[in-house]
């Protein structure tokens, strides 16, 4: 099947290629300026980025650097692995990393790759849905820190995103179906498509290998590609994406990040959903399809009751941080985001008593 092109538009742009079996693209991503690539991955990937490594060999010079797994990758100690690594391999300004890997990996090698020499060209191959459909794609790149997740890091564009669907084999269906959360907000935010094929035939659409399944790929990416391409540095419309993730940060915290980010971030458009419609905006059915879609994809609607407490100051907490009063993104129907600012909190809490178990 032929490859499909996204372009992100901005200052500078970069395309997104999309298709099966595609990773002999990589040559012609690099260019021939470059002498050297440093290939980020975790052990997972270990058997495949070696496989990678010897397929470039013949026109680059090629380094792996295997780096813990998930958030623990993500550590000033592991960036500065990196950075050790191209020092002594004299990385220089016309060569490249790759960053082959879910999220974790995309974050880590887009900050590596941002801070070498002032930022080096990045070419992030993402294999995991979330990375696919949202981390490789927009230019946040970060690392965590002691008292954070993301707290460090910087806006970079990549050179080129490569998403080759075929690397998703070998990845369990729970971290797929995860990955459809952001799918699924990308549905309800802006592509009713994309709501129409999961409710069509759920395991049609979650089959890594229908073409049903690289829709709903291509129709997320093309989305948040706009959405990143006219606002770089979220000054505007980037922050529709936070749709659900208010509330869903929230529940990242409360349990101690040892949640899937897309389990989170269900509930969370839930409980936007009954935001919606308690400002008399969204109607029974559009909020009831939240939660046909999400129980369909096997992901949660409601959090315990008791929890209120905890999400609110949590929330509060997040707001402060950002010096702003307390934003929501909410829906006048599937595909009409509009920001809600500052909402009384007798409203939250009557919200949430929506979605308490
Ligand atoms: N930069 C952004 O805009 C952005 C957006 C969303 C999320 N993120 C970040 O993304 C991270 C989460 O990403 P994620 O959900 O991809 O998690 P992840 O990178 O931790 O990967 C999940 C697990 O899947 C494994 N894995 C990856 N690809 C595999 C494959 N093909 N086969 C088998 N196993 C595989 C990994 O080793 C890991 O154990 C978080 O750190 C989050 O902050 C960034």
């Amino acid at each position: 099947m032929s490859t499909t092109t996204v372009t992100v538009t901005g200052e500078p742009g970069y395309d997104i290629r999309i298709g099966r079996d595609i990773l002999g693209d990589l040559p012609e991503l690099i260019g021939p300026g470059a002498a050297k690539v440093l290939i980020v991955h975790p052990a997972t990937l270990g058997a495949r980025a070696e496989r990678l490594r010897v397929s470039l060999s013949d026109r680059y010079e090629v380094l792996l650097a295997e780096i813990p797994d998930a958030e623990t990758g993500k550590r000033i100690e592991v960036a500065a692995f990196c950075w050790q690594v191209m020092g002594q391999s004299d990385f220089t300004r016309s060569d490249v990393v790759i960053g082959f890997g879910g999220g974790s990996v995309t974050d880590l090698a887009g900050f590596v790759a941002a801070t070498w020499l002032r930022g080096i060209a990045l070419i992030q191959v993402p294999t995991t849905l979330l990375g696919m459909v949202d981390a490789s794609i927009g230019g946040k790149t970060g690392i965590n820190t002691n008292e954070g997740k993301n707290l460090v890091g910087a806006f970079y564009a990549p050179s080129a995103v490569l998403v080759d669907l075929d690397t998703l084999d070998g990845l369990s269906q729970n971290e797929i179906l995860a990955g459809f959360a952001e799918v699924v907000k990308a549905g309800f935010i802006a592509e009713p498509e994309i709501l129409d094929i999961i409710e069509r035939d759920v395991d049609v659409a979650t089959d890594p290998h229908s073409a049903e399944f690289r829709r709903l790929v291509e129709l997320s990416i093309a989305l948040k590609a706009r959405v990143v391409g006219e606002d770089f540095k979220e000054n505007g419309l980037r922050e529709i994406l936070n749709y659900g993730h208010t509330l869903g940060h929230a529940v990242e915290y409360a349990e101690r990040f040892q949640w899937r980010h897309g389990a989170a971030v269900a509930i969370g458009m839930v409980y936007a959903a009954e935001l919606g419609r308690l400002t008399g905006r969204l109607s029974d059915d559009v909020v009831d399809r939240h939660r046909s879609i999400l129980t369909s994809l096997q992901l949660p609607i409601s959090y315990p009751a008791g929890r209120w407490p905890t999400l609110l100051s949590v929330m509060k907490r997040d707001k402060k941080a950002r010096g702003a009063l307390l934003r929501f993104i909410v829906l006048d129907d599937v595909a009409r985001p509009t920001v809600l600012t500052g909402p009384d909190e007798s409203l939250l809490f009557a919200a949430y008593q929506e979605i308490g178990s």
